[in-house]
């Protein structure tokens, strides 16, 4: 039997779409992210762009991430990373805020900028300026070459293969990767980590990709789940600590490829405004993992559920209780706190691929939106 395949699917290893076959591969592209950069039996983190650059870390007085759109919301998860494994002050700007915030910067500033093209306008002007400004710039970016790079003092690429479809996926949980492996190695160099702490989080590290094809197996229960939402206008999605930046990009995927309203809100702030929208014609997709904050989430989930709205939870593996509480439970593997936001992306993305594919749209080309946006 002769096999016959175009161009255009080879190109997609099979799948329908890039972004599915892009959410698909996220275990190959975090290995080759990670690839080099766990050594020691999981003991310590090498990235060669803070090790040739130690002084400018050890006398760094404040970090600000600079970045727009998905890349954004990794920033969010790396303001939260640093802070908690190097002890410094730590801002995340929008690229187009900052460059015109006539920021105030010195040589003891570090300006971080995330991209995934490594070509966003907005973001290439905003390192310009600081680095006229006196301030150390290190770029975390997927193409290599490409301008950002190229206007850095130094950086780290995350590696993940060229990514076509327009919504990111598998830069997010690259770029998620790279600041933890960034705010583990500065910490490790700051003496602001114990061991035995990194050692916890760099064997878990260290299996994301088996993690994450366990996180996979959802995609037929997500498929199904998407189904049910056929009539939804609006979805909130709400997450607190690590996975509040989670949510605004769980909204932001479904907004970008399925045209929905949805909106992303740290859990407790709802109740000063979004909750008033709730009914039972707005789903909400909740998460919560078992962490440092699951019992505050869990009486989130009643006030939304006590004003009929329907909940979609993703919760770790194991967790019976919120059945009894939540419309559909999602499972995903349990990990340490700080590497959830890696693993619940995965059944966000799903959930937002499936229910555009149901909604018949092109999930690779959204109408009005760029793979990669050069002009401001
Ligand atoms: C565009 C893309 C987004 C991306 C954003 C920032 O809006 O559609 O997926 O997150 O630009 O791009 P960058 O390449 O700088 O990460």
């Amino acid at each position: 039997q002769k096999l016959k395949l175009s161009l255009a699917q080879l190109e997609k290893g099979g799948y329908d779409t890039f972004m599915l076959k892009e959410i698909f591969e996220q275990p190959s592209t975090l290995r080759d992210c990670l690839r080099g950069r766990i050594v020691d039996n999981c003991s310590r983190v090498v990235l060669s762009g803070v090790e040739l650059n130690k002084e400018r870390f050890m006398k760094a007085e404040r970090i600000t991430l600079v970045a727009c759109g998905t890349s954004w919301h990794a920033a969010l998860i790396g303001k939260r990373l640093i802070q908690d494994f190097c002890q410094i002050p730590v801002e995340v700007e929008y690229a187009s805020e900052f460059r015109y915030g006539n920021p105030v910067l010195n040589e003891k500033d570090i300006v971080i900028s995330i991209s995934q093209s490594g070509e966003t306008a907005d973001t290439l002007a905003a390192i310009q300026l600081a680095r006229e400004k006196g301030a150390f710039v290190y770029g975390i970016c997927n193409v290599v070459g490409a301008s950002i790079p190229r206007n850095t003092d130094s950086g780290t690429y995350i590696h993940v293969g060229p990514e076509i479809g327009v919504a990111s996926t598998k830069a997010f949980t690259g770029q998620v990767t790279v600041l933890t492996l960034l705010a583990l190695s500065v910490g490790q160099l700051r003496g602001t980590i114990d061991n035995e702490t990194l050692h916890n989080i760099l064997v878990s590290l260290d299996k994301m990709p088996e993690t994450i094809k366990e996180a996979l197996k959802v995609d037929d229960e997500v498929k199904k789940l998407s189904k049910i939402f056929a009539y939804a206008h609006n979805f909130l999605y709400l997450g607190r600590g690590y996975n509040y930046p989670t949510a605004l990009e769980g909204a932001l995927k479904l907004k970008e490829i399925s045209y929905i309203h949805a909106e992303g809100y740290p859990a407790a702030e709802m109740k000063h405004g979004p909750i008033a929208l709730i009914d039972h014609e707005m789903p909400s997709v909740i998460i919560a993992p078992s962490d440092s904050l699951y019992d505050k989430i869990i009486s989130n989930v009643q006030q939304v559920k006590s004003r009929g709205g329907a909940v979609v939870a993703i919760v770790s593996e194991g967790n019976q209780a919120m059945n009894d509480i939540a419309d559909f439970c999602i499972e995903i593997p349990e990990v340490p706190e700080c590497l959830t936001p890696i693993v619940a992306s995965i059944p966000l993305q799903l959930l937002a691929y499936y229910i555009a594919v149901n909604k018949g749209k092109d999930v690779d080309q959204p109408r009005n939106l760029a793979k990669s946006v050069t002009v401001e």
